[in-house]
Formats: structure tokens, C-alpha cells, sequence
């Protein structure tokens, strides 16, 4: 399963960037809007930054709802640097959208995805990555780690080239239950990444190592 950080944070990217197990960035506007970066070219340049960060996918979201205006954007965005994806909403014209950038050689993440019937289309449609929001359907009281179940057999049965990149991680456990779903990506906040380090019987090992290596000093 390949690690996403899911932030526009750049202390944050490079923190993750540097533990070496980072393969690609996922962004959203309100992610970019926690940064404080404001107008196009703010955003664009903040793109380029992270791009030349992280050597792996880029995800950069379209806010254009309209087929020309998705084309329009994701053009203007995949200019900015070989490993960006154009991340498209789960919607009509952004359906339409994936397939002209699939026919164009333009690699795509369709987000906003909350049901195995958007990721169907969106595989469909050519996608490089579906993106199903596990966190936010916990939060409407369903059970987001059902779909990652349900899409990795569907994917699997049909032979969908699209990869499901489990998005909306709340927590380590979400990693790990992905990981065992059979997510291809997971897209996590900082937070999540370095919970999977902690466990209090590693500390207690180590504090007891260095005890008793002074010993032997
Ligand atoms: C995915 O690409 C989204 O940016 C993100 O995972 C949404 O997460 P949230 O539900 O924590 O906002």
C-alpha cells in the first residue's frame, strides 16, 4: 500500500517526506485555504512547491463544476509538473471530465466518492484513483471501511486498472484496516502516519535497552 500525506502543510509534507515512506500528496481547497494560500497564482506556485518536495502524485483539485471548466484547469494544473493528478469531484461533468483527460493521456483522482456505485463509474470513466472519504462516512454513522472492502473485491472481479486510494483518515487504525482491506494508497494527516509508530511496550523496551547498555558501557 503506498503512503499519501493528505495536506497542503509543507513542514508537514517534508516531516513525512523524510521518513522516507512517502509516495505522493493529496490536497483539497480547504486544505490549501488552512494554509492561508490565496489567488491562483498563490495556489499554483504552492503546487509547483510541493511537487518539487515530493518526488510521487500530486493531486491538485479542480473547483470548476462545469465539463469546459474542468478541462480548462486540469490543463493549466498538469502544466505545472509531470507528477500532478487532476482531482476531479464525483459528479456528472466531472465524470465526463476523467474520460476526455483518460483519452488525453491526463492522469486523474476522482474524490468526493462515497458509494461502490461513484467508484464504478469512475473506473469506469478511466480514473487513475478513486477516492473514498472513510473518515466522513464513520462520521455520518455507516461504516467507511465497508467500502474499502467492497471496492478492492469489485476492482479485483472486474479488473479496474483504477487504484483505491482511501481517503478521510481519521486515526492509525484506519491505516492498518486498509492495509488489510487492500487499499492501494491511503491518504493520511501527519498525525495518523506517526501514531503507527507509538506503542508503549516499544518504549518500555527501549528505555530498559539503554538502562542496561550503560552497564555494559
Ligand atoms: C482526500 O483527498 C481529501 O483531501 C481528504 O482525505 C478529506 O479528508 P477529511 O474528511 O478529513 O476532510
Amino acid at each position: 500500500m503506498k503512503f499519501f500525506i493528505d495536506t497542503a502543510n509543507l513542514a508537514q509534507i517534508k516531516e513525512a517526506n523524510e521518513l522516507g515512506i512517502l509516495d505522493g500528496v493529496t490536497t483539497n481547497p480547504s486544505l490549501m485555504a488552512k494554509e492561508g494560500i490565496k489567488g491562483i497564482d498563490a495556489v499554483m506556485q504552492h503546487y509547483k512547491t510541493i511537487c518539487e518536495m515530493v518526488d510521487g502524485d500530486i493531486s491538485a483539485e479542480v473547483i470548476s463544476t462545469d465539463f469546459d471548466g474542468i478541462i480548462e484547469e486540469g490543463k493549466k494544473l498538469v502544466a505545472i509538473h509531470r507528477n500532478i493528478v487532476v482531482k476531479v469531484p464525483m459528479i456528472k461533468d466531472g465524470i465526463k471530465a476523467i474520460k476526455w483527460f483518460t483519452q488525453n493521456g491526463i492522469r486523474t483522482n476522482c474524490t468526493l466518492v462515497f458509494s461502490a456505485g461513484q467508484a464504478i463509474l469512475a473506473a469506469k470513466a478511466g480514473a487513475s484513483y478513486v477516492s473514498p472519504f472513510i473518515g466522513r462516512i464513520d462520521d455520518s454513522g455507516w461504516d467507511g471501511m465497508e467500502l474499502i472492502h467492497q471496492l478492492r473485491q469489485i476492482f479485483t472481479i472486474q479488473g479496474y486498472k483504477t487504484e483505491i486510494l482511501a481517503a478521510s483518515i481519521r486515526n492509525p487504525n484506519h491505516i492498518i484496516k486498509c492495509a488489510e482491506a487492500g487499499a492501494d494508497v491511503c491518504t493520511c494527516p501527519l498525525d495518523s502516519i506517526l501514531g503507527l509508530l507509538k506503542h508503549p511496550l516499544t518504549d518500555i523496551g527501549l528505555a530498559k535497552f539503554l538502562e542496561d547498555a550503560k552497564k555494559t558501557a
